[in-house]
């Protein structure tokens, strides 16, 4: 598969992917919640992609020391979820990018929702190619959504040039371990878009290339194991929305790859990393 193609896969997943802006909407409604009065306090708890929703961007904050004059890149940002949560409770400015327009104009219009436009922006854009200056950024941040990217050298690449030396890169992924074999990469890639997978060793290896330094990495195998169990319940509950809106054969087709993904944290044959690093000073 080409780089095109591996790209195409991946906006076509987040395209019809279960949790999206119309989900949200529409769970906002059942739950009686008024969307044009709907504060961040409330969106947060619908519209995180990530595991181990808002608790995950507070350990990944304080971890990487977001404060109100931080600057903060979120890459991969998906509905804005993480960038509105960082600029509501701790005061700072966010960029988000991400690949697939449709993330993007679902994020800016929530954002517009919760007025927070004045703090949080967002751009589509491929991580790969990020289309800022360097040392534009005070920390950049990620959740789940490396896994996606292929040429992991270029991806960390461009985090440390767009962050300002000294800076932070704080983010957690999903990582392959000794038992992975290849053709569970495959699976993975063909049904949950997964182009290239790292591990902790990897990310040491390309971050020290670019000039960072690794202070933290955390294994959160054993924590993402019992979050996973229960996004697969949360994905199954999701059932008549997903068919509703994509099908039935795509609803079947994503409860297997999911279940598949899922019965990998059982079996160890995968794993999750939090990261921090910091771009060294001359
Ligand atoms: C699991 S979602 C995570 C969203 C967000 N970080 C959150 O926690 O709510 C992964 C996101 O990565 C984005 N993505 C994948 N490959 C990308 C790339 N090469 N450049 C930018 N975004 C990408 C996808 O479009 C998707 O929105």
């Amino acid at each position: 598969m080409n780089h095109d193609e591996q790209i195409g896969d991946v906006v076509n997943f987040y395209d019809t992917h279960p949790i999206n802006e119309q989900q949200i909407l529409e769970k906002l409604e059942r739950d009686k919640v008024d969307p044009n009065n709907v504060t961040e306090d409330v969106l947060q708890n619908y519209d995180q992609d990530h595991f181990g929703g808002v608790a995950a961007n507070d350990v990944l904050a304080s971890l990487a020391g977001i404060d109100r004059d931080c600057h903060v890149l979120d890459v991969c940002c998906g509905m804005g979820g993480p960038s509105r949560y960082l600029a509501h409770n701790y005061g700072c400015r966010v960029t988000g990018i991400d690949l697939a327009e449709s993330r993007i104009a679902g994020a800016t219009r929530l954002t517009g929702m919760t007025g927070l436009g004045d703090r949080v922006e967002f751009r589509n854009a491929n991580a790969l190619e990020m289309p800022f200056a360097d040392g534009t950024f005070d920390v950049v941040i990620s959740q789940e959504a490396f896994c996606h990217i292929p040429d992991k050298d270029t991806l960390v690449a461009q985090c440390a040039r767009v962050v300002k030396p000294g800076g932070r890169i704080a983010f957690t992924d999903i990582l392959v371990t000794d038992s992975t074999c290849q053709s569970t990469r495959a699976r993975l890639q063909r049904e949950m878009t997964f182009q290239e997978l790292a591990s902790a060793v990897s990310y040491k290896t390309a971050l020290e290339r670019e000039d960072c330094s690794l202070l933290e990495h955390h294994d959160v195998s054993d924590k993402w194991r019992v979050i996973l169990a229960d996004r697969l319940v949360m994905y199954r509950n999701l059932k008549d929305q997903t068919v509703d809106r994509f099908g039935e054969a795509h609803f079947a087709r994503w409860d297997s790859a999911y279940s598949f993904f899922v019965g990998l944290y059982e079996t160890g044959e995968l794993g999750g990393g939090r990261f921090l690093a910091r771009r060294n000073t001359d």
